[in-house]
């Protein structure tokens, strides 16, 4: 099992990889996939497919737990405003393990103008 909070509305859900995939926005088990099922609002105007920076977050604690960048999440990424070091696609970062993983979200789907 592992644990996920969403900041700043400080949800926390426990998720275990044996249930994934969740839903069917951003890959199976991702930051994306597990916001949605336990309604934190999170931006992913492009459906989750890697084509947009709206689900962009801040990894706060855990990175270890998050399956790595790869190239094309790492392109796209370049494009989010305000981007970090510790910055992901919540669509293509998936948790991994079992372990705390922290993230801030940028943008909620509010904010996005998405539903
Ligand atoms: S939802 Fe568009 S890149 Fe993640």
């Amino acid at each position: 099992m592992a644990k996920v909070t969403f900041l700043p509305s400080g949800v926390t859900c426990e998720v275990d990889p044996a249930d994934y995939p969740y839903g069917d926005h951003g890959l199976p088990g991702s930051l994306l996939d597990i916001a949605i099922r336990n309604h934190v609002s999170l931006a992913h105007n492009c459906g989750g497919v890697c084509a947009c920076t709206t689900c962009h977050v801040v990894v706060k604690n855990g990175e270890e737990f998050l399956s790595e960048m790869d190239e094309d999440e790492e392109d796209r990424l370049d494009r989010a405003a305000g981007l970090t070091l510790q910055s992901r696609l919540a669509c293509q970062a998936v948790v991994e393990g079992s372990g705390d993983v922290v993230v801030h979200v940028m943008m909620t789907q509010e904010e996005s103008g998405g539903h």
